[in-house]
């Protein structure tokens, strides 16, 4: 009985040197590249994510929120819609956004397929609505013929559209930052200053909401655990889905990953700067007062989590017939 536990010991330890060798045991795993199993699928979602026709001004495309070369965001406080519109939120990153819980900030779509129907019919974000998006592409031959060649029926819908976005996002993801190839074992990926910083993010707490691969997205959680989070901005996050009043102020806690490039934060997006946003987390959620060395260190380490930005050959999209209807960016 004995020799068996500890031949099951020796075996489980055995075990788990060999994976220490492939990847360190941390609480933050490394991004996996993108697996493409369906490329002519994922061609057209990246059509789609780049077409303003999919937008009632004829303007606005997903790219215009979650700009792929700005990390996958706008880079404003909250963005900008239809006519003008000031948005109520922040624009998350579309970057890694495949590896989250839900989508949202309050996490009201289950995956990126539902989400990606939102924003076309949002009258404050493309304002269009899904029945004149697909009218829209109907009526231009190139997408009905890739349509046809990816699906097999020439038949243009709102389903097809949002899978198809979906699939052209699971590759929006970033492998091989210089923490994941710390991660994977190359110990000079990081400097002592990094180190200390993800030292210093680990002990002190803040992987018990930031972890796993995308270094958040696992989890709802209060903003203002110890003090309460003053803002103006309504959201209530959670509570707007459950409808529960202990949910009020809960956000899905949102990816560290290439969080240096998807300021400014929060989903008011009032913290302008990563020292900021950094202070404030350590105040309000870990009851934490932090040193300028101690921010600035973790700072240090936030910003290894910048990982390969998707590239990729842009669109060219097939161009609108007589039959199109016109853009309307005034009215
Ligand atoms: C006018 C700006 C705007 C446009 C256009 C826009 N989005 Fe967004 N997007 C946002 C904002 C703001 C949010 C956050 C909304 C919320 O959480 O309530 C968001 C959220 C998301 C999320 C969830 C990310 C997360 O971490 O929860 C994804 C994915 C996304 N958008 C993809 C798209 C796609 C695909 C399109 C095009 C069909 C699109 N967006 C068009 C502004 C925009
Ligand atoms: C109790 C859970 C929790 C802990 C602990 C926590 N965070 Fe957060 N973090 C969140 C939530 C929730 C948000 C989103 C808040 C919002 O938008 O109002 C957030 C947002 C952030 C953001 C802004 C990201 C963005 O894109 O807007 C940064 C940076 C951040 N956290 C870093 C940290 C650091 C560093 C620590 C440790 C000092 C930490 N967090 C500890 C839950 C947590």
């Amino acid at each position: 009985m004995k020799l068996k536990a500890i031949a099951i010991a020796s075996a489980l330890a055995i075990t788990g040197t060999a994976w220490a060798a492939t990847v360190r045991d941390e609480p933050i795993q490394p991004i996996q590249p993108a697996k493409v199993t369906n490329p002519a699928l994922v061609e057209l979602g990246k059509k789609l994510y780049f077409d303003p026709r999919l937008s009632r001004s004829g303007f606005i495309s997903c790219n215009s929120c979650h700009n792929l070369s700005m990390g996958g965001s706008d880079n404003l406080k909250t963005s900008i819609g239809d006519k003008w519109q000031q948005g109520p939120i922040n624009s998350p990153t579309v970057l890694n956004s495949s590896l989250a819980v839900a989508q949202f900030w309050d996490g009201r779509a289950a995956d990126l397929k539902e989400q990606a129907g939102g924003p076309i019919a949002n009258p404050g974000e493309m304002a269009f609505t899904h029945d004149l998006a697909v009218g829209t592409l109907r009526t231009i031959p190139g997408y009905v013929a890739e349509f046809k060649s990816v699906f097999g029926s020439a038949d243009v819908s709102i389903d097809k559209i949002t899978q198809a976005i979906a699939a052209f996002e699971e590759t929006l993801v970033t492998p091989n930052s210089p923490f994941d190839q710390w991660l994977k074992g190359d110990d000079k990926a990081l400097t002592d200053r990094e180190l200390a910083g993800y030292g210093l993010f680990k002990e002190s707490g803040c992987v018990a909401c930031h972890n796993g691969p995308a270094v958040g997205g696992t989890s709802f959680q209060k903003m203002g655990l110890f003090e309460p989070y003053k803002t103006n901005n309504p959201a209530e996050g959670r509570a707007g889905v459950t409808g529960k009043d202990e949910d009020r102020m809960n956000f899905k806690v949102p990816t560290l990953r290439n969080v240096e490039l998807t300021y400014p934060y929060y989903h008011d997006g009032e913290a302008e700067t990563l020292e900021e946003a950094v202070e404030v987390m350590g105040r309000l959620q870990l009851g934490r007062k932090y040193s300028e060395q101690e921010i600035s260190d973790i700072v240090a380490f936030l910003k290894t989590l910048t990982g390969d930005q998707p590239t990729f050959v842009m669109p060219i999209l097939p161009p609108s017939t007589n039959a199109t209807p016109k853009p309307n960016p005034w009215q």
